[in-house]
């Protein structure tokens, strides 16, 4: 039996966030954040779901961390909320909240498990959405303050930082497609948006050094892989416009290269840059790029583009294919291709893998078990794919499967299920599926076998 194996060393890891988890929301003082609100207002969430209570970790944490020890991961990447530490985002710092996340990082160490800490997954203070949110370069600046309080307090303990989660989702998904927190719809404020989480990132990085020296600091970066339908090149060029969209308006700064020239001057003529990128003020775009430890790759799906009508800068196609729960497409070679480009042509030195993983509906049968066969299949083949891409030369040092438990996904409330530990909303039983013992095999052998 031959096995596909992955380096000495490799971080294998899961991954959850504050939101998606904790509940507790008015525990220990912790102030509202925008998920709180727009959780709460009518029509925002499939069927009213909030996170209010959600896995209720705040209160079981221990016990998912001895499901970590168990699963056998040596680091897990958690978040930190925001309003848990700074209520209303700027000023008055709550001890409790800090005490919160030490309790967790310290629990993980005993269990052997090394905390990786993302610093913004979404829940922004509602006090700072109220002062102008992310549109705004204040937030950009409370970042960075909340960044260095956090560092202070814990670095210690927690020596591998992640700032921003996925910057497209906080300003394209939240401020232009509205289907997120705040729920705007404005491709001016979703360009703003941008510039200021980028910008937030690279003041963070900058907190995190002074504040907890010697720590790996890094951003997390979602990544949609867009493929031409044709080679015809109106599809070729449609599938590069989606991908300027996507991966690249957040990845080409971060490496040093601005913003894209053929994305500014699209936004342009759409009536998106009405001032110009008058946002941009001197020296950010060098703080956008301050040099970091590590990118952290979120990946998923790809997407299959061919030219759009007039006014529409590309069409999705929608073909048929095997889809997950979310209704996207598997699609592993998307991720070897992907770590591969930001290696070559991003030059980055050290990547993770941060979130991969897939919703499926399987739960309990009658035996008591979860069996889950097709989650096994999509992380066998999305593993498969990063250690081709080991092979080839990108320099993967981890991967965090999303998520370990069941949880409140977003918009589409409690109706997806990523976890490898299934979680019954009910009495919060948590159930290890099939899925979390295949993985417990891969973490044992740090390979695969074939
Ligand atoms: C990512 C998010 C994560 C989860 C997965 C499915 O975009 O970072 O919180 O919702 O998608």
């Amino acid at each position: 039996m031959s096995t596909a194996q992955f380096p000495p060393g490799f971080v294998w890891g899961a991954a959850t966030a504050a939101y998606q988890i904790e509940g507790a929301v008015d525990a220990d003082g912790r102030g509202e954040s925008i998920w709180d609100r727009f959780s709460h207002t009518p029509g925002k969430t499939l069927n009213g779901a909030t996170g209010d209570v959600a896995c209720d970790h705040y209160h079981r944490w221990a016990e998912d961390l001895d499901l970590m020890r168990e699963l056998g991961v040596g680091a897990y990447r958690f978040s930190i909320a925001w309003p848990r530490i700074l209520p209303t985002g700027r000023g008055a710092v709550n001890q409790a909240g800090l005490d919160f996340y030490r309790r967790l990082a310290e629990g993980m160490l005993e269990r052997g498990i090394t905390p990786y800490a993302t610093l913004y997954h979404w829940d922004l203070p509602q006090a700072l959405q109220d002062a102008g949110g992310w549109p705004a370069r204040a937030t950009a600046e409370a970042f960075a303050e909340y960044a260095g309080i956090v560092g202070r307090a814990l670095g210690d303990v927690v020596k591998h930082w992640m700032t921003i989660n996925e910057p497209w989702c906080v300003s394209v998904l939240s401020h232009q497609i509205g289907e997120h927190a705040p729920g705007m719809k404005d491709p001016r404020l979703a360009i703003a948006a941008a510039h200021h989480t980028l910008l937030a990132h690279g003041l963070g990085v900058r907190e995190l050094r002074r504040e907890a020296p010697g720590c790996e600091a890094g951003i997390v970066l979602n990544y949609t892989a867009a493929f031409p339908h044709s080679a015809d090149p109106a599809d070729v060029a449609a599938a590069r416009r989606f991908d300027g969209f996507f991966n690249r308006w957040f990845t080409d700064p971060v490496f040093g290269m601005g913003y894209p020239a053929d994305m500014v001057a699209l936004y342009g003529q759409a009536g998106y840059l009405p001032h110009g990128l008058s946002f941009v003020e001197p020296g950010d775009m060098e703080t956008i790029a301050e040099p970091t430890d590590f990118l952290g790759v979120n990946y998923y799906t790809r997407g299959v583009f061919t030219a759009g009508g007039p006014g529409e800068p590309w069409r999705e196609l929608q073909y048929d294919t095997p889809r997950t729960e979310m209704g996207w497409e598997i699609y592993p070679q998307g991720l070897y291709e992907l770590l591969l480009r930001l290696h070559t042509h991003y030059g980055a030195r050290k990547l993770f893998v941060t979130e991969n993983g897939v919703s499926y509906l399987d739960g309990p049968g009658p035996d008591g078990a979860v069996h889950d066969e097709r989650r096994v299949d999509y992380m066998r083949a999305h593993f498969a794919a990063c250690q081709r891409a080991i092979v080839a030369g990108a320099p993967l040092a981890g991967f965090f499967y999303w998520s370990l438990l069941d949880n409140f996904e977003w918009a589409k409330g409690y109706e997806q299920r990523f976890g490898i530990v299934h979680v019954d909303y009910d009495t919060q039983k948590r159930t290890p599926k099939d899925s979390f013992r295949y993985y417990q095999q891969v973490i044992a052998a740090n390979g695969l076998a074939e």
